[in-house]
């Protein structure tokens, strides 16, 4: 499987970023009462990494989302699940694998927000910001990509390739 994949951002250089943002947010949320929400399921693997880079108390959370669209654009409505999680007087730190139209992060932040959450930040470990379709920014990001498709380290195509340990393109 992994012959397929041209190597765009290493396992190596993942895990040192991974590091640099948890110090960042260590030092940015201490004294704070804070719960970071992965996004599931992409955001799932860089959430795990992340969390152990951070050395504070926290809570863990997930959050479901699905966008409804044609093919492989993100072009519909999104669908948030939060499955019973409660972010009421939490400041979120969400986890994302990556930010491409912004539309799944305004909605859970939207969300959130409306569920008393104290403050809603962002933390992705890709950005795509060509693609953006509105003001999201996120707070914390690993790396900035150009426009094109990606997979490993929990992005998929078509259901596979999130168990890559790095970051790669597919044959065009
Ligand atoms: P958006 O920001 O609402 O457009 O959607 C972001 C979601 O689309 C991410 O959480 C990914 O699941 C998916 N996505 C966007 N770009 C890519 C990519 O290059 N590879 C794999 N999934 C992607
Ligand atoms: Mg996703």
């Amino acid at each position: 499987m992994r012959d397929d994949v041209q190597v765009l951002i290493s396992r190596e250089r993942i895990a040192e970023r991974v590091k640099e943002l948890g110090k960042q947010i260590t030092a940015e949320y201490a004294g704070k009462p804070l719960t970071v929400a992965g996004v599931l399921s992409g955001g799932a693997i860089f959430c795990a990494d992340l969390v152990r880079e951070i050395d504070l108390p926290l809570e863990l959370a997930f959050v479901r989302a699905s966008s409804y669209g044609a093919g492989t654009a993100s072009s519909g409505k999104v669908i948030t699940d939060f499955s019973g999680a409660h972010f009421a007087g939490r400041h979120v730190l969400i986890a994302e694998d990556i930010i491409d139209t912004g539309r799944t992060m305004a909605e859970i932040t939207r969300k959130m927000l409306e569920g008393g959450a104290l403050s809603v930040k962002l933390c992705c470990i890709l950005d795509k910001p060509c693609r953006r379709v509105n003001d999201v920014v996120p707070d914390y990001v690993g790396f900035t990509v150009p426009d094109g498709f990606v997979v490993g380290y929990g992005l998929d195509y078509a259901g596979k390739y999130r168990n890559l340990p790095f970051i790669g393109r597919l044959p065009q």
